[in-house]
C-alpha cells in the first residue's frame, strides 16, 4: 500500500471550494460533530457550524440568510426521531425543510444545496460522511451565485 501523496508547492489548490453552514442541535449533532473531531476522524472543512437549541428552532428564514450571505449549501443537522430533547423540534423542522426545498426549486436554487440530516451524539463517524457527501454533492453542484439585483 502506497503513501497518500504529500501536498508541496507545485501541488495546485483546488479553483473552488464549497462554503457551508451547518446548523446542528446542541444535544445530538453539535456533539457528533464534537466527537468526530475529539476522534480525530478526518473530514471536509468545509463546513462552519452555528449551535442552535434544536433543529426545530431553525427558521427558513435563516437558511435563506445563509445563502444570501453567500453559502453555497446549508446542513441542518439534527436528533433522530423520536429523540429529540424538546419532544417535537425535529419532526417540525423536518416538516419545514421540506416545504422550503420545494420553495427553492420554485425560485432557481438547486434543492441539493439544503440538507437535512439525523446525527447522534455518538455518531462522530457519520457526522463526517455527511460533510464528506455534502461537500462532494456542492463540488458537482458549483458554487451559488445570489444576485442581489434578481438578474439570476
Ligand atoms: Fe436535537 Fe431537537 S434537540 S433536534
Amino acid at each position: 500500500m502506497s503513501d497518500p501523496p504529500v501536498p508541496n508547492e507545485s501541488t495546485p489548490a483546488p479553483a473552488w471550494e464549497p462554503n457551508i453552514v451547518g446548523f446542528l442541535c446542541n444535544w445530538c449533532s453539535y456533539a457528533g460533530a464534537d466527537l468526530a473531531g475529539t476522534s480525530r476522524i478526518p473530514y471536509a472543512c468545509n463546513v462552519r457550524i452555528i449551535r442552535v437549541p434544536c433543529s426545530g428552532r431553525v427558521d427558513p428564514l435563516m437558511i435563506l440568510r445563509a445563502f444570501r450571505e453567500g453559502a453555497d449549501g446549508v446542513l441542518v443537522s439534527g436528533c433522530h426521531p423520536g429523540d429529540c430533547h424538546y419532544i417535537e423540534g425535529n419532526y417540525y423542522a423536518r416538516r419545514k425543510f421540506i416545504a422550503l426545498k420545494q420553495l427553492l426549486d420554485h425560485v432557481g436554487v438547486d434543492p441539493r444545496r439544503l440538507r437535512f440530516s439525523w446525527v447522534s451524539a455518538s455518531e462522530g463517524r457519520k457526522w463526517a460522511e455527511v460533510v464528506e457527501t455534502v461537500t462532494r454533492e456542492l463540488l458537482e453542484i458549483g458554487p451559488y451565485r445570489y444576485d442581489r439585483d434578481g438578474d439570476d
